[in-house]
């Protein structure tokens, strides 16, 4: 992909990564992903914003061929998959000096060898003008890691977020259309959710800026900004829903026999619900489950006289994740071991849940054990109630 113009003197670089898969050896990428940089020239200097993962760092030098002078390299955030390609970006720019938050040079300087003396540290609400464009630093810390701040160009209402309003979506799509609703769900699950309380300052940041245009640094950017931040906003602030998200294993069918019963006990009290067998769940497909629903249910049976690794695992990125659900359960099935709730439970401490009184089941579920899977469904029907869902 060659250089694009998105304004007058405002170019899109960098990659589109059809191919990729698996993002920090975790997230999968059905879509694959892209590295947004952004060239931006003012009639007296040249900034480069961001740069690419180093994988795909020869199409941004190819694309920097022609590009004679960066005067202003800007880091957003030290994560590789956007400042891999700052040594080599620097090496060919030797004029050019490294503008980004103390905190984010710190870690560069940790991740990568720099050549001394090139650092611009600048504050929160610093600007740079390039002649007749005027840059503005804004330090959002928490997008998702410490470091990062946006770029404001005020002359052009643009604002360059970073991976705040990104999306991992490989398209030829320069510009954002209503196909992005989901994808950019599933990145701000996997990605923002966590730091939603944080988030939700700096959209009162963003918001009376009225951008024009919203350029992040995975994904299409915005012509109607209003679109990506009505979505988070309402991903960050709404109150969970009346929804139920189930993740559970099975291994010789108990367990999938008390899912089964919960699925329709709650159906039949008119509760949406989504169980996800995690032997095949995308976990993305799982996060964007969680960003909404009043209440996670986990369902595990026994394995080695605890809880089935897959669901030890899930239950612990769930609390990493911190969705805004404000009810738990357990339902396990066991002919030896136990503890499995307790032990799950204590894997989410993050979560500022109610734990609901869990169902342990001795081997396959009989009468009583599947009145007690009713009994789970009454109290959330009673719960969600309550919320007023
Ligand atoms: Fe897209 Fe946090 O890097």
């Amino acid at each position: 992909m060659n250089r694009r113009p998105i304004l007058e003197g405002i170019e899109w670089l960098g990659a589109i990564d059809w191919n990729r898969r698996l993002f920090d050896a975790l997230i999968p990428l059905p879509e694959g992903t892209s590295y947004n940089a952004w060239l931006v020239r003012g009639t007296e200097r040249t900034a480069l914003l961001d740069t690419a993962d180093p994988t795909t760092g020869h199409l941004l030098m190819a694309q920097l061929a022609d590009v004679e002078r960066v005067d202003y390299v800007i880091a957003h955030h030290a994560e590789q998959d956007h400042s891999g390609m700052i040594p080599a970006v620097l090496a060919r720019y030797p004029e050019a000096k490294l503008v980004a938050t103390p905190r984010c040079l710190a870690m560069l300087a940790d991740l990568m060898d720099l050549p001394p003396d090139r650092a611009m540290p600048v504050k929160d609400g610093e600007t740079l003008d390039l002649g007749g464009r005027t840059l503005t630093f804004m330090h959002m810390p928490w997008v998702h890691w410490p470091e990062t701040m946006v770029t404001w160009l005020e002359q052009d209402r643009v604002l360059f977020s970073c991976d705040l309003f990104g999306s991992h979506l490989a398209t030829a799509d320069l510009f954002a259309t209503a196909d992005v609703y989901e994808p950019a769900k599933r990145y701000y699950a996997e990605i923002m959710m966590p730091f939603r309380a944080l988030i939700a300052k700096h959209l009162d940041r963003i918001a009376p800026l009225e951008p024009a245009m919203i350029c992040p640094s995975h994904g299409p950017a915005y012509r109607d900004p209003a679109f990506i931040l009505t979505a988070y906003r309402e991903w960050v602030s709404a109150p969970p829903a009346n929804r139920v998200v189930i993740p559970y294993v099975s291994m010789h069918g108990s367990t999938a026999m008390l899912v089964d019963h919960l699925v329709a006990s709650l159906t039949d009290r008119g509760i949406p619900v989504q169980p996800f067998d995690l032997t095949v769940t995308d976990l993305g497909d799982l996060a964007v489950a969680l960003v909404d629903a009043a209440t996670v249910v986990f369902a595990s049976p026994a394995f080695l006289g605890g809880a089935h690794p897959l669901v030890v695992s899930t239950a612990y990125l769930a609390g990493c994740l911190k969705p805004k659900a404000l009810y738990a359960g357990f339902m396990s099935s066991s002919s030896w071991g136990g503890k499995i709730a307790d032990s799950l439970a204590a894997l989410m401490p993050q979560l500022k849940v109610e734990v609901l009184p869990p169902v342990t089941v001795k081997g396959m579920p009989r009468a009583d054990d599947l009145a007690a899977v009713d009994a789970l469904a009454a109290t959330i029907a009673e719960k969600h109630q309550a919320l007023g869902g």
